[in-house]
């Protein structure tokens, strides 16, 4: 059965005093309100702060992702963050192919699939993101762009390889818009994922597929959307930065 996950993404937000707070804070709400045994929650801090989230989680249940990691190994790439650093500061995830990168870095599907290949290779389980932007929906060819994304990228893996990746629906226009995608446009889109998933790697692996779904959801609308049969938790950007919001999507996951 598949993992719920709620993950916040921080995006280039806070100061190293900031994020201290925020994760000590994180930590004694969930402690405070019980954090559901059946929702794993990964905090996805700026790389130079993975450190210090890394310790201060060290004896709690949530994990630590990166925000991005590189697509090669080592090496004369000046401002790069490999997976196996990564990997020897305890990270266990790193979000690949967020629209921002797509968008601000012009990473190309070829490099998300290299990264996704070199994260796999060094442990580091990749949160995939995918997404159409608000001109591919209103022209209705987001079911298209969406596969063609997945299709380009994680689905050239093997099922072995892919059985480890978590995939992450985007809606471009509604991340850091404050208007989220409903919970029917959301199922909608996961139900097409996890069938194209089945097509490809079979059942057992599409029932065990979590997708989560990014973009402006919050504490209010995180209730309704968790619970379609097919959205398996949350990538949280605005949200996350609070702890009390982030805390009560967390516990919004819960079954
Ligand atoms: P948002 O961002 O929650 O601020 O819309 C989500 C994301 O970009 O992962």
């Amino acid at each position: 059965m598949r993992t719920k996950i709620v993950a916040g993404n921080w995006k280039m937000n806070k100061s190293f005093e900031e994020a201290d707070e925020l994760i000590y804070e994180i930590l004694d709400l969930l402690e405070e309100k019980g954090k559901p045994d059946d929702v794993d929650v990964i905090l996805c801090p700026p790389f130079i702060y993975l450190e210090l989230a890394g310790d201060i989680t060290e004896d709690s249940s949530v994990f630590v992702g990166a925000q991005n990691v590189s697509q090669f190994e080592s090496g004369a790439y000046t401002g790069e963050i490999s997976a196996p650093m990564l990997r020897s500061m305890h990270v266990d995830f790193a979000i690949i192919g967020h629209s921002e990168r797509r968008k601000y870095f012009r990473e190309t599907e070829a490099e998300l699939l290299a990264k996704v290949q070199t994260a796999l290779k060094h442990d580091i389980a990749p949160i995939f993101c995918c997404g159409e932007q608000l001109e591919e929906r209103e022209a209705g060819k987001h079911f298209k762009v969406v596969q063609k994304q997945l299709e380009q990228t994680i689905f050239k893996l093997e099922a072995e390889d892919f059985a480890r990746v978590i995939i992450a629906y985007e809606p471009v226009w509604a991340i850091g818009t404050g208007v989220n995608a409903t919970s029917g446009q959301a199922q909608e889109m996961h139900f097409f994922i996890r069938d194209l998933i089945w097509k490809k790697y079979g059942a057992e692996t599409a029932a065990d597929t979590t997708i989560l779904y990014g973009g402006s959801c919050n504490s209010k609308n995180a209730g309704e959307l968790f619970s379609m049969p097919d959205v398996d938790g949350g990538l949280i950007g605005g949200a996350s930065l609070n702890a009390e919001e982030f805390v009560n999507i967390i516990l919004a996951a819960k079954e």
